[in-house]
């Protein structure tokens, strides 16, 4: 997994931000930037006050080369009520660094290490170490059923803790979990209400927000069926898009296709009705588009699976992903269009 967290000094061409030109937003100055955070989507600033990191009130839009303001209002992430308004006084360690690092001690404030390293999925390596053998580290592909998921979802979810506050802190990460627990026991899923849209969730219950991939992936009949998270991506890293084990629709017809009880039965031009070369032939521009909003207009894929039909965007306002595509087309031409299609089904996707 790449690295979010980068010194500036030490690595000046991660800094993707422009701070040559003035720009109202931008009150501080490289020089005051301890650690830029994020490379692939949205870039942050963090500054050191005292023995606590500060995200500066302005953020670089990675795909837009924009700065937008960074500012968590009230009324959208849950924590943001419990803190003053004051920027510089909501501090990274609650409120990131327990994601962002490895060992975040909530005593000492200090870590054994910045981004996602080996310990945050293995447990602890020390004994592992002076006895390299596999009883002395956790391997997340030998946890039972969703424990090896949890791994994951210790920071690819959006939930609150379930003791809260924790001597008088209001964290926004699973204090005190470790690979191999239950991490339902200290954390909690940000409630979904069915038909309402939400800061986190789409009426459907898709994930509206960024990290949320956990979120939706425990509703799919994938992890319902055991598919865990690395059965799709190998996150030691690999030559593809999001770490993925193998590219575009390869990964997915691994499991799936007309000789497997998987489906969807026929060929694949038969299930897509686009040709087999078309960019709406490609199992995740239908099963995950891209609806969980990390910045702006900048979207993460969802992980539910499901078809979002066009009929739910008229219902309820989900966007769909044919009128996702086909810009100039209304849901009803979609609707219109699917009808015909002999695969589908018209009591489950509507019209
Ligand atoms: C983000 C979580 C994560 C991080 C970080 C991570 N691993 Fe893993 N590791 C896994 C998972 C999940 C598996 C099991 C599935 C697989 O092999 O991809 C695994 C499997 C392994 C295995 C294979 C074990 C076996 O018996 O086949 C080794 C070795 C390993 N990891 C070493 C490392 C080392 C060394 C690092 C740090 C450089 C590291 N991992 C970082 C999640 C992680
Ligand atoms: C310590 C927190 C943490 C854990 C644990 C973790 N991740 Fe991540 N993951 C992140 C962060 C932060 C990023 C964003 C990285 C970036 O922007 O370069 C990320 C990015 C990713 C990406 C996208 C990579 C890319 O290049 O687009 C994938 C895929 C992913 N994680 C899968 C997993 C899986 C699977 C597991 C469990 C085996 C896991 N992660 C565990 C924090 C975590
Ligand atoms: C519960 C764990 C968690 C917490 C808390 C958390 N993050 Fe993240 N963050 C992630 C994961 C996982 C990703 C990547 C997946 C995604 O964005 O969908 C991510 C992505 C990011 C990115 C985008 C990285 C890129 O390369 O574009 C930035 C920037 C970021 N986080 C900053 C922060 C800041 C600042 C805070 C505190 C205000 C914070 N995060 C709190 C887990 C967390
Ligand atoms: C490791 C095997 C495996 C891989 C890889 C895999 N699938 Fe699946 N998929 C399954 C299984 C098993 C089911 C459940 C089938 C059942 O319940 O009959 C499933 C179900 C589904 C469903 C039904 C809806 C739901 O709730 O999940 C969709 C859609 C789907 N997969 C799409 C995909 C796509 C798209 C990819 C590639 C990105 C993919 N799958 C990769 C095994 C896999
Ligand atoms: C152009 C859009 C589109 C593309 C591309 C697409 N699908 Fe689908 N898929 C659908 C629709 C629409 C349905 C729902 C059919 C129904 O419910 O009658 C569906 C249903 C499915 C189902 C059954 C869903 C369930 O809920 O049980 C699976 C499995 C599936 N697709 C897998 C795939 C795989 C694998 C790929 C890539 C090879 C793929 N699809 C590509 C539109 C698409
Ligand atoms: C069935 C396969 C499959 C499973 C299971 C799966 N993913 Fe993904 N994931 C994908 C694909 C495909 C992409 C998109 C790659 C692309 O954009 O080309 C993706 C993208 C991502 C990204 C990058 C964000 C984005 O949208 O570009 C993150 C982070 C991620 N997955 C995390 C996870 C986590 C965490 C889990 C388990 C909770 C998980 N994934 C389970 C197939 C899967
Ligand atoms: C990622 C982009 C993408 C997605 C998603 C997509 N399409 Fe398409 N579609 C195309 C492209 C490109 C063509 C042009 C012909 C081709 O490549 O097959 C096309 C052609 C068509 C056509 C015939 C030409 C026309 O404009 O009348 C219809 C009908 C159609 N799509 C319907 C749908 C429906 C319904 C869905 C959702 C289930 C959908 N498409 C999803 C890209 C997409």
């Amino acid at each position: 997994m790449a690295r979010v967290i980068l010194d500036p000094v030490a690595h000046p061409d991660a800094v993707l931000g422009d701070f040559s030109t003035p720009n109202p937003l931008v009150t501080f100055r490289k020089e005051d930037v301890a650690f830029i955070y994020g490379t692939k989507w949205k870039q942050r600033y963090f500054t050191r006050r005292g023995d606590d990191y500060f995200v500066f009130p302005a953020q670089w839009d990675i795909e837009a080369k924009t700065w937008r303001r960074y500012y968590v209002e009230p009324g959208t992430d849950w924590w943001a009520e419990h803190y003053p308004a004051d920027q510089m006084q909501r501090p990274t360690g609650p409120l990131c660094d327990g994601c962002h690092s490895v060992n975040y001690d909530i005593k000492t404030k200090k870590v054994t290490e910045w981004n996602v390293g080996c310990e945050k999925c293995h447990g602890a390596g020390s004994l592992h170490v002076q006895n390299p053998i596999a009883s002395t580290i956790v391997n997340p592909a030998k946890l039972q059923g969703e424990r090896a998921d949890d791994v994951c979802l210790q920071c690819h979810t959006q939930g609150q803790p379930r003791t809260k506050p924790l001597d008088g802190v209001y964290y926004d990460w699973p204090v005190g979990y470790q690979p191999g627990d239950r991490l339902s026991d200290v954390w909690m899923l940000e409630e979904h209400q069915l038909g309402k849209e939400t800061f986190t969730h789409w009426p459907d219950g898709n994930a509206h927000k960024n990290r949320m991939q956990g979120n939706d992936y425990v509703q799919s009949q994938m992890s319902v069926k055991g598919v865990r998270c690395y059965g799709c991506h190998d996150v030691h890293g690999t030559k593809y898009e999001a770490d993925l084990r193998l590219p575009g629709n390869a990964i997915c017809m691994e499991c799936h296709g007309p000789q497997r009880q998987a489906g969807p039965p026929g060929t694949l031009e038969q299930h897509t009705q686009h040709k087999a070369d078309s960019e709406g032939s490609k199992c995740i521009a239908c099963h995950m588009p891209q609806i969980a909003r990390t910045i702006a207009n900048v979207n993460v894929r969802s992980h539910t699976f499901k078809f979002i039909s066009p009929t739910t965007t008229e219902q309820s306002g989900v966007p769909n992903p044919c009128t996702a595509c086909h810009k100039d087309r209304t849901p009803q031409w979609a609707s219109d269009a699917l009808k015909k299609w002999p695969g589908v089904s018209t009591w489950r996707v509507g019209g």
